[in-house]
């Protein structure tokens, strides 16, 4: 605006410049003074005339200018209300993520079972023994049922990469949908969806760490910031012990803060086995291995952007965020013990 400004009023300078100019040039032609004087003061005055229509133009301009600012700021608002309804779009998407994945899982699924079913007639356990069969991508699989072993058909997911490979996955949070409040019945046989949040199911995980087992945990906060919690030893046991917890040997840089639940029982909201006055599976809102209660959630409620001072519930792991951070994403995977890449 500033610049359309300046250059009418250079313009207008100019014109004004112009005529005192030719007011004082033709005294100096030797023409009769009277008439030149009018001829002189006749110019002038169009000449102001002009400035004035010049001035009346640089109003209407700069109103025009005024009603450009307000369209852009009308347009600006504009483009922030549709911002805002793309961002509801992409929660609706986000809850929407769940479905979709089941189904794209159900081909992947029957395509990486045919495919397991083809080149082996042996037993598959899990995601090391997957591994050692040369599936070496990170995906969805389905360990084929057992009679021998006495394991059901059932879908896993596998993780080829990390640190050598060969994890089966026992628990994922990440998209935040999935309630993780669950009886104990649920936690028996495991929910959500294998590529979304899930937790495996205490009957799985016992048969997976019959073998003696390697537990990963491996975490991230809402900077992006990740950390791991590894146990050289876990195992759980069996439905009639409570699916009792025990493990050793702890490394990583996350903190040690399974090792308060170590030697504890499962308890889920309906069914307290925890070590503790207090019902902890109510009060922290998961299925886990309570002790009175928790230095550690990883089953709590996933709160959005962490923070959460108002109760102690979320997912938590207080050897690196403490009790009111809850995580953004956590993945916990067992393997073999004697398994090497
Ligand atoms: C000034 O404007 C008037 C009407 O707005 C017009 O009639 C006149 O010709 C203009 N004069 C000049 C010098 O532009
Ligand atoms: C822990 O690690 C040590 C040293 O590697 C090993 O001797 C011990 O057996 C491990 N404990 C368990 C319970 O696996
Ligand atoms: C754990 O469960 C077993 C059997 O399910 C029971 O005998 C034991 O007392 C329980 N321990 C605790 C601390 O609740
Ligand atoms: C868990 O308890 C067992 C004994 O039951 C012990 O050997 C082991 O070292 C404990 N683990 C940790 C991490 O303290
Ligand atoms: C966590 O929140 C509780 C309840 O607001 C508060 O008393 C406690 O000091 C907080 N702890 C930390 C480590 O911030």
């Amino acid at each position: 605006m500033a610049r359309v400004n300046l250059s009418v009023v250079v313009l207008a300078v100019t014109l004004l410049l112009l005529a005192e100019t030719q007011a004082q040039n033709p005294r100096k032609r030797l023409a009769p003074p009277k008439p030149v004087k009018a001829q002189c003061c006749d110019e002038v005055r169009s000449l102001k005339v002009q400035v004035a229509n010049l001035t009346s133009l640089l109003e209407e301009m700069s109103r025009k200018q005024e009603t450009d600012l307000l369209n852009i700021v009308r347009q600006m608002m504009d483009l922030d209300k549709q911002n805002r309804q793309q961002e509801a779009r992409v929660t609706e998407a986000e809850s929407k993520y769940s479905e979709i994945n089941n189904r794209v899982e159900m081909i992947q699924l029957l395509q990486s079972a045919n495919s397991v079913t083809q080149t082996s007639s042996d037993a598959v356990y899990d995601c090391a023994s997957l591994y050692h069969r040369n599936y070496k991508i990170s995906e969805v699989y389905k360990l084929p049922k057992d009679d021998f072993l006495g394991t059901p058909e059932l879908d896993v997911f596998c993780d080829m990469e990390t640190s050598g490979g060969g994890w089966t996955l026992i628990q994922r949070r990440k998209v935040g949908l999935t309630s993780f409040n669950r009886d104990w019945k649920q936690y028996k046989n495991g929910f959500g969806t294998i590529r979304g949040d899930f937790w495996l199911g205490n009957e799985h995980i016992f048969r997976l760490t019959r073998q003696p087992s390697v537990l990963r945990i491996e975490m991230e906060d809402w900077e992006g910031e990740t950390r791991y919690a590894e146990y050289g030893f876990f195992t759980v046991s069996n439905e009639l012990n409570s699916y009792k917890l025990f493990l050793a040997n702890y490394s990583g840089n996350a903190g040690d803060s399974l090792r308060y639940h170590n030697n504890t029982n499962f308890s889920t909201i309906n069914k307290d086995n925890d070590k503790c006055v207090d019902d902890c599976a109510s009060l922290r809102k998961g299925g886990y291995w309570y002790n009175c209660c928790t230095d550690s959630n990883l089953n709590g409620v996933f709160y959005r952007y962490g923070q959460h001072t108002k109760s102690t519930d979320g997912i938590t792991w207080y050897g690196w965020h403490g009790p009111n951070y809850s995580l953004k994403r956590v993945e916990m995977k067992v393997r073999p013990q004697s398994f090497h890449p």
